[in-house]
């Protein structure tokens, strides 16, 4: 049956959705990176939120967290971004290295002006990548830093022969060299980084990756910094004056922010009325025209789609939370947030072809974070139980959806009330990943799948009783995935409804 090819766009008033789930067309893989995530030196992120040092009193493993480690492990996180973030292009690689009694400290100006003691440094994020078994992403120093200072941290982690870098780094306690793949060469250097036009950027960027050295077998997958949301210049110049043989991938930074950026404020993470839930549900779902827009420009410069487009950071901000450093982005995470995670996600792997990494910002404590911690409690959010459900994405093959939604409206706004995604795992298990944005409709459908034979269905779902339900240090939890019972799977349909305001994902075996 052909439907009207895709989603977004075609809505009706029903309480009835047509899917169809294009087995038959295998399309790109979904990369793991795309599940990535970006811990930054701002606020309760790093200090107290993955690292406590090793006399804590907090249970640890060399200084990191042991309840946050394993609930990293639990996602399978794929990569991790570090150290900024607007903190990047401030950070002087060298001032975090050595004895930690012995750092220099720095004022952390962008993040509340607070003392950066430097005990986290460069061993200690990628010791700890290597515990977690996630790939580093370092964010190098354009905006204050010199090629002389990037290329010498390069040769400081990767070279394993004779060097000064090397040299230093075996005083320091680590012989072999990291492996490091994922380099960002700058952060928003449109803004914090630099201020900088784009073909001053582009100009540097040249500069700066030629001396990014591929040391030994280390494959530098270099990433230029990226436009801000809807900047389609930057790209356009970025891809024209640097262009596929230079560059592995290139950024885009998109927020999420209900009120918008001015002086009102954005909005709070866990009091807001429909109308703004409709809002912020919206501007999530550009996410999907800002990637068409961007990529198009990709693609007539690499129409063979070299360069990965790396939405490196990404999420819901609000309003910190009441009594909370303002300078520490620190704010709760509702049912809201699972459904703009799943949301998101399920646009990203429609445009699997171009976006192969993306990182939500940020992972402890920080923005849209899948886990707060309060001294030695810890908590997991509604988003970290998405990361959970979708995991079974990570690396499959995206099977293209052709959908007819039902309209959710507000007064006379309408959206459509469901987005779904769905691929093939190496094992030929087929999850399909359904986003009911509705918070008072339910929505059935027999989704068409063609000639699969399942021998068995099974299901997850994460929903709640309201919209701004949350998990707290006290109920931590009030919004977790559990099973879901309720879809059945006969002849290459798959039945099911879709609870208001829920997200699923369907097995079939
Ligand atoms: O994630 C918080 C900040 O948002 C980052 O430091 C910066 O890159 C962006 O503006």
């Amino acid at each position: 049956m052909a439907l009207l090819m895709l989603a977004s766009a075609a809505v009706f008033a029903a309480d009835k959705a047509e899917v169809v789930v294009r087995t038959d067309q295998a399309g790109s893989t979904i990369s793991r990176h795309i599940y990535g995530h970006f811990a930054e030196h701002l606020g309760n992120c790093i200090y107290g939120g993955i690292w406590v040092g090793e006399n804590s009193p907090i249970p640890n493993t060399n200084g990191y967290r042991n309840d946050i480690i394993a609930a990293l492990k639990e996602i399978k996180i794929p990569n991790l971004r570090w150290p900024g973030g607007c903190f990047a292009d401030e950070y002087h690689w060298k001032d975090g290295i050595g004895p930690r009694n012995e750092r220099p400290k720095m004022i952390n100006t962008h993040w509340g002006g607070v003392v950066e003691d430097n005990s986290f440094g460069t061993h200690e994020f990628l010791n700890y990548c290597e515990l977690l078994g996630t790939e580093p992403y370092v964010c190098g120093n354009v905006g204050s830093g010199t090629v002389e200072e990037m290329s010498k941290w390069v040769e400081y982690i990767t070279f394993d022969g004779e060097s000064p870098m090397a040299n230093l780094r075996r005083e320091n306690g680590r012989d072999k060299p990291w492996k490091v793949s994922f380099w960002g060469v700058g952060n928003e250097n449109w803004g914090c980084g630099g201020n900088m036009t784009p073909e001053h950027y582009s100009d540097l960027y040249r500069n700066y990756a030629t001396y990014c050295r591929n040391y030994g077998d280390n494959r530098l997958l270099k990433i230029a910094g990226g436009a801000n949301s809807s900047d389609y210049n930057w790209t356009e110049v970025l891809m024209r004056n640097v262009g596929a043989g230079q560059m592995w991938g290139l950024s885009l930074h998109h927020y999420t922010v209900p009120k918008g950026w001015g002086p009102g404020g954005k909005g709070s993470a866990t009091q807001f009325s429909e109308d703004e839930y409709f809002t912020t549900m919206e501007k999530a779902l550009f996410m999907d025209e800002l990637i068409t827009k961007h990529a198009a420009i990709m693609d007539k410069y690499d129409p063979r789609k070299r360069v990965a487009f790396c939405v490196d950071e990404w999420g819901a901000w609000y309003d910190v939370e009441p009594g909370t450093n303002p300078g520490f982005l620190y704010q709760q995470n509702t049912l809201r947030d699972a459904l703009l995670c799943a949301t998101t996600m399920n646009i990203f792997h429609k445009h699997s072809d171009r976006v192969r990494m993306a990182n939500i910002a940020q992972m402890v404590n920080v923005l849209q974070a899948i886990v707060l911690t309060k001294d030695d409690k810890m908590v997991l959010t509604p988003t970290y139980h998405i990361y959970n459900m979708y995991k079974v994405h990570q690396d499959a093959t995206n099977l293209p959806i052709e959908l007819l939604s039902p309209s959710y409206s507000v007064g006379t706004r309408n959206l459509p009330a469901l987005n779904v995604s769905a691929s093939k795992d190496a094992n030929g298990v087929i999850h399909v990943s359904i986003v009911n944005l509705d918070p008072k409709k339910a929505i059935s459908t027999n989704c068409s799948l063609g000639q699969v034979a399942a021998k068995s269905v099974s299901g997850q779902i994460v929903t709640a009783a309201d919209l701004a339900t949350f998990n707290s240090f006290e109920k931590p939890n009030e919004v977790v995935m559990t099973d879901f019972k309720g879809a059945k799977y006969k002849d290459g349909v798959l039945s099911l409804t879709i609870p208001a305001k829920s997200v699923i994902t369907i097995a079939l075996k």
